[in-house]
């Protein structure tokens, strides 16, 4: 089997090299490096530095390497900045997909694991969230996810191309190797910016609000592990080549932890007292986002393995240690 992994240099992209050159399985890497990084790809894995939207590029490619299938990863993804400028969203995003579609189909590939969000959904009132509630994003970072789940499902019909859209909660953690890992040039992510606290780069964390409607006042994520997201991709990508259905799945651990719960648990990993401020709301964060990966488990066979918030913790603080600027030597 060959799997072509596009935006395979980026954080979850170069988990799932990892996990599919582990499993034996052939592995091609397609990145425009726009946010990812060379050095995260291992050198015996053939690697093209294409953007998706050069669709003859992406051609020449996939009539090159033959593959069985894809693996989709390739999308900016911050949130604030999709509210910024949106169209960057819908150029890159939507209007890259498309592209990387119509290459697909041009081509015969028939199978596609395609990289989604938990932000497709936006305010939900009842948790946990299931595949099978509204969508209705609040942001336009979300809005462009959704986008591309309705193209794959209206090209899945017209061409004979299979999809499992993973809608992803909130990725946290690195391999355990502490080789690769989360490397972003704006970070946002509540996880790599507490840690900066006792690497010596931030004097504090600031939580953003603290009169959200949950216990201790901050809002609450569903933390998955990288390894056990990544795991969910080889699963979808052989249930689809079982003559599996196209399908969606959400991908979370089904539990959640408050802000101050996670700067708590980071104290204990790091043995640092990590100084916290409580600050404004962030425009746009929803009080409560926890998943039901009931769906994935019954159907992919999923089985998250490292649900322990310090575990998940840990293994970002081996990679962020052992690689303070990322992958630059500084
Ligand atoms: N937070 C802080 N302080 C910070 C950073 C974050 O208090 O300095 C809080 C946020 O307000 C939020 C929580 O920590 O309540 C987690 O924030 P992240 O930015 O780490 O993650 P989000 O939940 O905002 O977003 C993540 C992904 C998005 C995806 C979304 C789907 O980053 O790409 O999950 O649920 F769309």
């Amino acid at each position: 089997m060959k799997i072509l992994v596009v935006g395979g240099a980026g954080y979850i992209g170069s988990h799932a090299v990892k996990q599919l050159t582990e499993n034996q399985i052939d592995v091609i890497v397609i990145d425009s490096l726009e946010t990812g990084h060379i050095e995260s790809v291992p050198s015996n894995v053939p690697f093209y530095q294409v953007d998706i939207r050069n669709k003859s590029a992406v051609k020449e490619i996939l009539e090159k390497e033959k593959v069985d299938g894809v693996i989709h990863f390739a999308a900016n993804s911050l949130v604030g900045e999709s509210m910024s400028n949106p169209l960057k969203y819908y150029n890159n995003n939507v209007g890259g997909t498309e592209s990387l579609l119509e290459a697909l189909v041009e081509t015969g590939v028939k199978y596609i694991v395609f990289s989604s969000t938990a932000a497709t959904y936006g305010e939900i009132a009842t948790m946990p969230i299931t595949e099978d509630m509204t969508t209705c994003p609040t942001n336009t970072y979300g809005e462009t996810k959704l986008a591309i789940e309705k193209m794959l499902k209206w090209t899945h019909g017209a061409h004979n191309l299979n999809y499992v859209c993973l809608r992803y909660f909130n990725v946290a953690g690195a391999d355990f190797s502490g080789t690769i890992g989360e490397a972003h040039t704006t970070e946002t992510h509540l996880i790599p910016l507490i840690l900066q606290v006792p690497l010596g780069q931030r004097s504090h964390i600031t939580v953003f609000g603290q009169d959200y409607p949950t216990e201790d006042g901050t809002c609450i994520r569903d933390y998955i592990h990288v390894t056990d997201l990544v795991n969910a991709h080889i699963l979808a990508l052989k249930y689809l080549m079982n003559g599996g259905e196209s399908n969606i799945f959400n991908l979370g651990s089904n539990s959640g932890y408050s802000v101050l719960e996670m700067i708590e648990a980071a104290r204990k990993v790091t043995g640092h007292p990590i100084p916290m401020q409580i600050g404004e709301r962030r425009v746009g964060d929803p009080a409560l986002l926890i998943a039901s990966s009931e769906k994935a488990k019954r159907v992919l066979g999923w089985e998250p393995q490292y649900t322990a918030i310090e575990e998940i913790i840990a293994s970002a603080w081996k990679w962020h240690q052992a690689h303070p600027h990322g992958y630059k030597e500084v």
